[in-house]
């Protein structure tokens, strides 16, 4: 049988999703200048960029939105499906990645590409993660909440410790081409997001169309969208009867599970972790 993950460079990868070719695909991968890259630790608002980008980058036409499913509309740079829809992706191209800064390819350095980089409170991150591995047939179980939160803080999960995929990306030569936008930031006001999404990317949008954008990438709206909802997925990949993957949507739904102690352990030891850091963010850890 063919195993659930693989590991590449230290991280262990679902094999559903990632294969050999896949990585060697991504690292071979040309940017261009033009490219626009979202990138986030797993459970911080991947698929909402997948609605988001193409909407910025064409003025809010919603044709990609209603036609193309999420997966191949910004693909993600380190799967399988880049090589089989790459050709087809509009000018200005968008993607999505998981990989940590060092994993990106030398292309990437060498262009302009621009970044915007998702932070989400690693406790949501970590309740919405237990969720999807109970739900996504192609993971491992997650155990209790006890046992995934170790795994978690250990780094024994998808794309590794929060906390270093974090710094990594604050610690970037990549100057005015990145932007930092938080997760919690896109739910208090999604229109004041997407301004600062069209303004970073150049786009100049009418506040009309920012308003239209914001109505089509609610969570109401994706929850509704067929292309991005995961519902065309067969249920032994993901079962939304376990948990949809457009699950709550929320930031503080971490309240509803952490315990009193696993809270003070928690962040032990994400502030130690974070100790040297100066950085913002609209959350205690
Ligand atoms: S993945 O598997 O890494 O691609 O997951 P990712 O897309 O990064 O994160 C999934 C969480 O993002 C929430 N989500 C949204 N929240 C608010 N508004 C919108 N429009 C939206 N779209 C996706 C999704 O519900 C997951 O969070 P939880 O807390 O589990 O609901």
């Amino acid at each position: 049988a063919t195993q659930t993950y693989m590991f590449y460079r230290g991280y262990a990868l679902p094999t559903e999703t990632h294969s050999e070719e896949s990585l060697k695909f991504a690292q071979e991968f040309e940017f261009g200048d033009d490219d626009v890259v979202a990138v986030t630790y797993p459970k911080s608002g991947t698929v909402w960029t997948q609605e988001i980008l193409p909407l910025v980058l064409n003025g809010g036409d919603l044709t990609p939105i209603q036609t193309i499913p999420n997966w191949d509309r910004v693909p993600w740079l380190e799967e399988k499906r880049l090589a089989v829809v790459v050709d087809q992706l509009p000018s200005p191209r968008a993607m999505v990645t998981h990989f940590p800064y060092h994993l990106m390819p030398p292309s990437f350095h060498k262009s302009k590409a621009k970044v915007i980089y998702i932070t989400r409170n690693p406790k949501d991150v970590l309740v919405s993660s237990y969720y999807f591995h109970q739900m996504a047939g192609f993971l491992e179980d997650p155990g209790t909440f006890d046992e995934f939160m170790e795994k978690f803080l250990a780094g024994k999960v998808l794309f590794g410790k929060w906390t270093d995929h974090v710094k990594s990306w604050r610690h970037t030569d990549l100057g005015d081409r990145i932007m930092y936008i938080t997760y919690e930031e896109m739910v208090q006001d999604l229109p004041a997001a997407l301004r600062r999404f069209s303004d970073f990317l150049g786009c100049n949008l009418s506040e009309d169309t920012i308003q239209k954008i914001s109505e089509h990438c609610s969570f109401k709206s994706m929850k509704a969208n067929n292309m991005s909802n995961f519902s065309m997925i067969p249920k032994q990949y993901m079962d939304a009867d376990k948990s949809p993957f457009l699950r709550k949507g929320i930031s503080g739904d971490w309240k509803n599970h952490f315990s009193s102690e696993q809270l003070a352990r928690f962040s032990a030891v994400i502030m130690k972790e974070m100790e040297d850091e100066n950085f913002s963010r609209p959350w205690s850890l």
